[in-house]
């Protein structure tokens, strides 16, 4: 069953699918590919904040970018709102989207003239924005001055991405799921076995899993945490907040708060809430360990809303953040005919779809006025201090060669959990299945030899220097990389 087709699209979360569906509209001949199921990576986690408020303040990228390409920065996430929506009115997608206010306020560690720095910055960015003397959505904490940004806007994800779907069937699209694809090159891929030839490769896969050298050196991946609790309809309105971040953390991205509500059922709306990212892999080196971070989410949310009813979920993410906050979406360095979507930051769903439009744009043979600001070729200069910054972090990782290691004996290991183990000069990542049998794995990323961490919430092993993921059987469910943890057998003694 060789497959040949124009465009072939591997990831079928939000970035692929909105592709899939522009170049059909454009008259191309579109395959797409997905390893899970639709919406199953990271798309399937985000809480779908569609905003014009970067998460990275606007006086920062116009010193890094200039005032003309901020302009452009925020006209581009401006725009992909805007198709956002079109897309739902032409696909007629019930996935509750609508227009709503934004606000930003000041993390307690940041100081009160970033606020007005960032409402000029905006103002010169061409964006809708005011200062306002309180927060209309807290009820409790103590009220601040804010940043309010109209016009931004919120949608249920997977309902979205169920539309897209039938928007990309309805075309004469081809989807399959479980469908895992490997050994990309400008001819196309390996997909379950099969050969799909195509004449556009466009790997979509949050974390580019065609990279060997370039990509991975230009963002680091960070794991955040959510939480989602009822409360009665009415109590608030719909909006997006956030808080300017921790400017005391030893993180780069000095990790901030973001909060929004969705719409439950016919008596209650769900009062979304996250924050307390770390590096992937690194919870621990601030003394936080993950479970921690829940609870501390949760201590801040009820301080701002104390009507939050007892946390009905919780779940956690990997968010891609680009050393200059732009995501990396065009041709991939090199390459003619392979295109990549990554460096969502904390704006995945704007990010993807300028990604969508600029790639689309691309293969059809017309310019994008936002192309050169998003080519993953593109060489910013001044981020040189947070660049080293990050480099430095992801050297250390590897002196975890050489530290004590967490086990001593896998007699230690509970069921359903996983750790790491020392075996003469080897590390030996072990996890403990619930029929007490022990899968075992070397311990070295098989993508360039970092040691990955056992991730206890999310039950993986987790390489702390560049986000790729393992299943506790040792299967990638991350890149970059393309390959499975090695297994070994180890004797029950050990
Ligand atoms: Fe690069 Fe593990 S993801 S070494």
């Amino acid at each position: 069953m060789d497959i040949q087709t124009e465009v072939l699209i591997i990831g079928g979360g939000i970035a692929g699918l909105t592709t899939a569906y522009k170049l059909l509209k454009a008259g191309k001949k579109v395959v797409l590919v997905e390893d899970g199921y639709i919406g199953s990576g990271e798309t399937g986690r985000t809480t779908a904040h569609l905003a014009s408020a970067l998460d990275d303040r606007y006086y920062f990228l116009e010193n890094i970018f200039g005032e003309a390409a901020t302009k452009l920065i925020a006209e581009s996430h401006t725009a992909a709102i805007d198709e956002i929506e079109k897309i739902v009115t032409d696909l007629n997608i019930d996935c509750s989207f609508k227009r709503v206010n934004g606000y930003l306020f000041l993390h307690e560690t940041d100081k009160d003239e970033n606020l007005n720095k960032e409402f000029r910055a905006t103002q010169k960015a061409g964006l809708q924005t005011y200062i306002l003397k309180k927060i209309p959505v807290i009820t409790g904490g103590k009220n601040q001055r804010c940043l309010a940004f109209s016009d931004q806007a919120q949608f249920h994800i997977m309902h979205y991405l169920q539309g897209l779907v039938k928007g990309i069937i309805a075309l004469g699209g081809t989807i399959y799921t479980q469908a895992h694809a490997e050994d990309i090159t400008k001819e196309g891929a390996k997909v379950n076995g099969y050969t799909f030839s195509a004449k556009h490769i466009v790997v979509a896969t949050n974390s580019p899993i065609n990279d060997t050298l370039t990509m991975h050196t230009k963002q680091h991946a960070y794991r955040t945490y959510v939480i989602a609790g009822k409360v009665s309809k009415g109590t608030l309105p719909y909006f997006l907040l956030w808080d300017t971040g921790d400017q005391e953390s030893k993180w780069v991205t000095q990790p901030y708060h973001y909060v929004r509500l969705e719409n439950f059922d016919d008596q209650y709306d769900l009062l979304i809430s996250g924050g307390e990212d770390h590096k992937t892999g690194q919870a621990d080196e601030e003394g936080i360990p993950q479970s921690e971070r829940y609870k501390r989410l949760e201590a801040w949310t009820r301080n701002y809303f104390p009507m939050m009813d007892d946390i009905s979920y919780r779940w956690s993410g990997q968010v891609l953040e680009p050393v200059d906050s732009l995501g990396f979406m065009g041709k991939n360095p090199g390459d003619d005919n392979i295109y990549i979507i990554t460096g969502d930051s904390g704006n995945g769903m704007t990010h993807t779809t300028i990604g969508a439009m600029i790639i689309c744009d691309s293969i059809m043979g017309i310019k994008n006025k936002w192309a050169d600001l998003y080519s993953p070729s593109r060489i910013t200069l001044k981020t040189t201090g947070d660049f080293i910054k990050e480099v430095g972090n992801m050297a250390s990782q590897y002196l975890d060669w050489l530290t004590a290691s967490d086990l001593k004996s896998t007699a230690e290991l509970l069921v359903g959990e996983g750790s790491l183990l020392s075996s003469g000069l080897k590390k030996i990542a072990v996890y403990r299945n619930y029929d007490n049998t022990l899968n075992a794995f070397s311990a070295v990323c098989p993508h360039l030899g970092c040691i990955v961490q056992w991730n206890k919430d999310e039950k993986s092993f987790d390489c702390p220097c560049h986000g790729s993921r393992f299943a506790s059987d040792g299967t990638v469910i991350n890149g970059p990389s393309k390959t499975n943890l090695h297994k070994i057998n180890i004797k029950n003694s050990l």
